[in-house]
């Protein structure tokens, strides 16, 4: 399998960071070739609007012309997250918005996993993303595989004595 993974969080060493780390470790590497891009990192625009990608390319010649060849081949995308104000970080988004200029082109199977991370621990922090993402997989013919959505865990020191490590490390492991 082609999985493709976008991170948002600007923190290298945060929360979703640590989920993601512990998915990967569960990946069997000689079955899956994986492709990571770490948003917050990357030059990255936002989508303009212009609607010159309607002969299906984006005019901004950014990092994101490079995410596109593995978006196109990828049959799983893991979107990876912080929970900022119950949604994806502006830092994914951002990519996500961008997908427009191949529309066209993702309405092909894939799979979908969500690892996300918040500081509350109240089911309705996560709400939200789940909807976008349900919304979103419905638009593009996708189908959600897995979630780890981790309540309470702010910063790593509370995500190591939960479970979700581990959940993490198993939905990696049965991909
Ligand atoms: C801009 C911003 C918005 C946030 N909004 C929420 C929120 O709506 N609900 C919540 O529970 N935590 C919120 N948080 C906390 C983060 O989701 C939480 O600390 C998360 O574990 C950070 O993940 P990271 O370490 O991978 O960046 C917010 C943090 C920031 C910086």
């Amino acid at each position: 399998m082609n999985i493709l993974i976008l991170t948002g969080s600007p923190r290298k060493n945060g929360t979703s960071n640590l989920l993601l780390e512990n998915f990967i470790n569960g990946i069997d590497k000689e079955k899956h070739n994986i492709k990571r891009y770490d948003t917050a990192f990357l030059k990255l625009d936002g989508c303009s609007g212009c609607y010159a990608c309607e002969n299906g390319n984006c005019i901004k010649k950014d990092d994101m012309q490079e995410i596109y060849k593995d978006l196109q081949n990828a049959e799983l995308i893991v979107f990876v997250s912080p929970i900022y104000y119950y949604n994806f970080s502006a830092q994914l988004k951002k990519v996500i918005d961008r997908f427009y200029a191949i529309d066209e082109e993702l309405h092909t199977k894939k799979e979908v996993i969500l690892l996300a991370t918040a500081y509350n621990d109240e089911e309705k922090v996560i709400k939200p993303i789940q909807v976008e993402l349900e919304a979103i997989c419905e638009y593009f013919g996708w189908n959600i595989k897995g979630e780890v959505l981790a309540l309470g865990c702010g910063e790593p020191e509370d995500i190591i004595k939960t479970k979700y490590l581990e959940d993490a490390y198993n939905l990696g492991k049965n991909i």
